[in-house]
């Protein structure tokens, strides 16, 4: 059921570029502007992501649709013709922060009246569309994550000029979930593969790959607006996913992570075929559904790790995913965990509370029990594997025993890391009907207790590192503080940059000549900051662990670049 027209926005004027002029140019009606050749004619445009690593793949995604139209990226937002403002809907914390730039935004569109800001991500959904004017006046179109493919098709960026033609494989029509319209993920799937084929998705890293599995998402979370805001499950097609595997590995990416809110169940609801007959991935409880002959993520780890160097060792040497849901975590996934040199020793499993009434209230279809048996099965397979999960503290009903018991929970089951928050009541979502009766201050003491616990926890996670030589990928030079987190740090003003970090080294104490202060991640996910030569940025190297702290590692090289331990 399609809703509405696609809208399209009149071509961006010209000139909006902040650079000196000897004179100004001549107008241009905006009617036949979109035919002027000429570089300058494109807009500068820079885009601020929130949310997740599927909006980070989303971005990676527009990014390569205006770079393929001539649009150049702008240092930051203030320089822009145009922002792209991908947002998050998880927790009304994370659209106030963009309400809240506003303003800002406003006064930039004073100061250079040609400025164009889009609002996309999860934060535009369709059963609120009217609302969204009031809501973010800063704004010029709106577009749903799945709307997202015609970004410059609607901007009317699409030209004569242009090098790469856009073509769309199919346009956004909405669908309904629970009586809601909500965004459609069917075409996505044909989308990215016109995309990739057209060299149209500019990856923001070139160690570490995002590689989109399934989109959408058919779980009935009661909190959760995700089904919402992102539709129903579509999984691409396995052919497609590991085409664009190999091309990730050719291009020499030493990291690959397969993206969906549950890549547990990819596959489900592709085709059966005869290649895939020897798969059976039965849901592990709750309903049963008929998966015969049809791939899994299992089947897709395998598949990638096989692709393999002239050494015989898999191209892609670091392969993780992300998120899995307990219920459908398959004992065919925990096999190909242990069997595959290259994925990573690492899971994200969120166990979402340790009491099972608010488990059922949450509408997870798990028990802890379960879920303490998945656990057990795969740290069993995967010895020293590291567990990191999402818990909400002060969902509607939790009480002090049931969140006591989600404690005992974190203590029992030693996570390295736990990302937790506070229950936040989200628009059009089931738990709605449900009361929030856990007021904001008890919200608020328990997920201090919960962090305070964890950090403990945490810590002596770590401290098992100490003293060991460990394989760290470098991924980046450490930045000077108000750089680390670009979505707080003044996200609007000149300081938010596109630019790589690695632009603005930072010397690292007394680490040497020429060394700047650098971090990279283990296997295991393990944060470590080092000090070495800015080269090794996107290498593997060995780096002796000598301090531990909750959240980090910190060592010394050893080594470097060298072969990694486990894939040897
Ligand atoms: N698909 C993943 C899964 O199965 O858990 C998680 C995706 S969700 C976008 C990321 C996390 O946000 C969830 O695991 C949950 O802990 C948290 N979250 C989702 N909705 C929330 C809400 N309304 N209030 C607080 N936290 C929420
Ligand atoms: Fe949200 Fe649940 Fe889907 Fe995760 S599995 S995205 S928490 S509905
Ligand atoms: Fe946020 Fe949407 Fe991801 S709500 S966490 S950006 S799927």
């Amino acid at each position: 059921m399609t809703l509405r027209p696609p809208g399209v926005l009149a071509p961006l004027p010209l000139g909006h570029i902040d650079m000196p002029r000897t004179a100004e140019p001549p107008a241009v009606d905006p009617a036949v502007s979109e035919f002027r050749p000429g570089a300058h004619e494109t807009p500068s445009f820079f885009i601020w992501t929130l949310g997740c690593q599927m909006n980070q793949s989303d971005s990676e995604e527009m990014a390569g649709q205006l770079l393929a139209v001539g649009c150049e990226r702008a240092p930051s937002m203030a320089l822009a013709d145009l922002i792209v403002i991908n947002t998050c809907a998880v927790r009304e914390h994370a659209e106030a922060k963009v309400i809240g730039r506003q303003g800002r935004l406003a006064e930039l569109k004073v100061a250079k009246p040609g400025l164009r800001v889009v609002l996309t991500g999860c934060g535009v959904r369709e059963s609120e569309r009217s609302g969204l004017a009031r809501r973010f006046p800063a704004v010029d179109m709106f577009l749903r994550p799945d709307e997202e493919p015609e970004l410059a098709l609607r901007l009317a960026l699409v030209s004569a000029q242009a090098p790469v033609g856009l073509k769309m494989t199919a346009t956004a029509a909405t669908t309904v979930v629970s009586g809601r319209p909500v965004s459609a993920a069917d075409h996505l799937a044909p989308n990215r593969a016109t995309a990739l084929s057209e060299g149209r998705v500019a990856r923001s890293s070139s160690v570490s790959a995002w590689l989109p599995i399934v989109y959408g998402c058919d779980k009935t979370c009661t909190y959760c607006i995700v089904p919402f805001s992102r539709g129903p499950e579509r999984s691409r097609p396995f052919d497609d996913i590991l085409a664009e595997a190999r091309d990730i590995a050719a291009a020499g990416f030493q990291e690959l992570t397969l993206l969906g809110q549950n890549v547990n169940s990819y596959g489900h609801d592709l085709p059966p075929e005869e290649r895939f007959e020897h798969i059976c991935t039965e849901r592990s409880s709750g309903r049963k559904l008929d998966l015969q002959g049809r791939p899994d993520l299992a089947e897709l780890l395998r598949s990638i790790d096989a692709i393999r160097g002239a050494d015989g060792l898999p191209a892609i040497r670091r392969l993780r995913f992300i998120t899995s849901h307990p219920w459908d975590l398959s004992d065919r996934l925990i096999e190909a965990m242990a069997e595959c040199p290259s994925v990573c020793e690492n899971l994200h499993l969120p166990i979402q509370s340790g009491d099972d009434e608010m488990l059922q209230r949450m509408g997870r279809q798990y028990t802890v029990e379960h879920y303490r048996e998945r656990l057990a099965r795969i740290r069993d397979a995967v010895p020293g594997i590291s567990v990191s999960t999402d818990v909400i503290v002060g969902f509607c009903g939790e009480t002090e025993g049931q969140f006591q018991a989600t404690l005992e929970v974190l203590e029992e089951l030693q996570y390295d890391t736990v990302f937790a928050a506070a229950y936040s009541p989200r628009p059009g979502t089931p738990a709605l009907r449900m009361a929030d009766d856990v007021p904001a201050a008890v919200k608020r003491r328990r997920l201090n207790e919960l962090l305070a616990r964890q950090e403990s926890i945490g810590l002596e996670r770590n401290r098992e590192w100490l003293g060991r030589d460990v394989e760290v990928l470098v991924e980046r030079i450490t930045p000077p503080r108000r750089h680390l987190d670009p979505d707080d740090a003044d996200a609007l003003d000149v300081e938010a940059t596109n630019e790589p970090v690695s632009a603005v080294p930072q010397m690292y104490g007394s680490a040497g000549e020429g060394s700047v202060a650098m971090a990279g991640r283990t296997r295991h996910n393990k944060l470590v900051h080092l000090a070495g030569d800015p080269a090794l940025v996107g290498q593997p190297v060995r780096v002796h662990i000598e301090h531990a702290g909750p959240f980090a590692l910190r060592g010394h090289l050893v080594e470097a670049p060298g072969e990694p331990d486990v894939l040897a």
